[in-house]
């Protein structure tokens, strides 16, 4: 009864004011608004999550993709990314919802490399988890935006119960063409936003 009349005050914001959320971690209206069980990825050729694996956070990133010119005349080699992570669930869950930007407005965790292949996503709230990719496919733009993955959690180091993370809608992020005029050893950072899709 409780959560009939809860859910009915977050979920029909044209009968009910849509009352904000005031806090990223406000469960009233999470549960509601933000509940994931319907949400599917967009279309893509990655394998997809097996049916005993629950969606339990989208998370937005924003930072860079890291590259490095060992010399002007080689090619830039990924060493890594680094990026903020924001609780995303929400606005693909519901776009329209007003409290969104208060969501947004609060980093709930980072994006960083534990090794140069050990992609570690650190988010209080669900734990840490360090991953390995498993698999990887063209953007639908290629040419603009960095590959979607299938990153699959490892046991060892990870603290989360998250056991696969999707980079999907990835913008930009790709390595310069070239070393053309960088110093030896330099570090090329290239901005890049995704979202990673966590199953547990
Ligand atoms: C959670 O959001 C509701 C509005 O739905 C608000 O009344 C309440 O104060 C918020 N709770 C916290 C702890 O922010
Ligand atoms: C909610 O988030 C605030 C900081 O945003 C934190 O201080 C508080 O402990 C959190 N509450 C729960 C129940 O996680
Ligand atoms: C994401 O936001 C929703 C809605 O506020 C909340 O229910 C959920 O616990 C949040 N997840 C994390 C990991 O912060
Ligand atoms: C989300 O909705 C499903 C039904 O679609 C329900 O079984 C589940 O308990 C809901 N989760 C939350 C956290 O409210
Ligand atoms: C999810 O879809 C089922 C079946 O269409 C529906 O009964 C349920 O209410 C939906 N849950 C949410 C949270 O939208
Ligand atoms: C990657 O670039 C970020 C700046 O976005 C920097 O803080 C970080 O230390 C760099 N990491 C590596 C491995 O170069």
């Amino acid at each position: 009864m409780l959560y009939t009349s809860i859910f009915a005050a977050c979920a029909l914001p044209l009968a009910v004011a849509a009352p904000l959320c005031t806090r990223e971690n406000n469960t009233t209206c999470g549960t509601a608004l933000c509940n994931l069980s319907n949400v599917s990825q967009p279309t893509n050729a990655l394998t997809p999550p097996s049916a005993d694996l629950r969606l339990v956070l989208i998370a937005h990133g924003e930072g860079t993709q890291n590259y490095t010119c060992a010399t002007p005349e080689s090619a830039p080699s990924s060493i890594g990314a680094k990026a903020e992570l924001y609780n995303a669930s929400c606005e693909v869950a519901n776009p329209t919802e007003a409290q969104n930007s208060i969501i947004r407005a609060q980093a709930i965790g980072n994006h960083f490399f534990a090794d140069l292949t050990t992609p570690e996503f650190d988010i209080p709230r669900l734990g840490n988890t360090k991953s390995k990719k498993v698999e990887e496919v063209d953007a639908p733009n290629p040419s603009a935006d960095i590959k979607w993955l299938r990153l699959q959690a490892q046991t060892d180091g990870s603290t989360s119960d998250v056991k696969f993370i999707y980079r999907l809608n990835t913008v930009g992020g790709h390595a310069p063409t070239n070393c053309e005029g960088r110093a030896e050893g330099e570090v090329v950072t290239v901005q890049y936003q995704a979202q990673y899709w966590m199953y547990a």
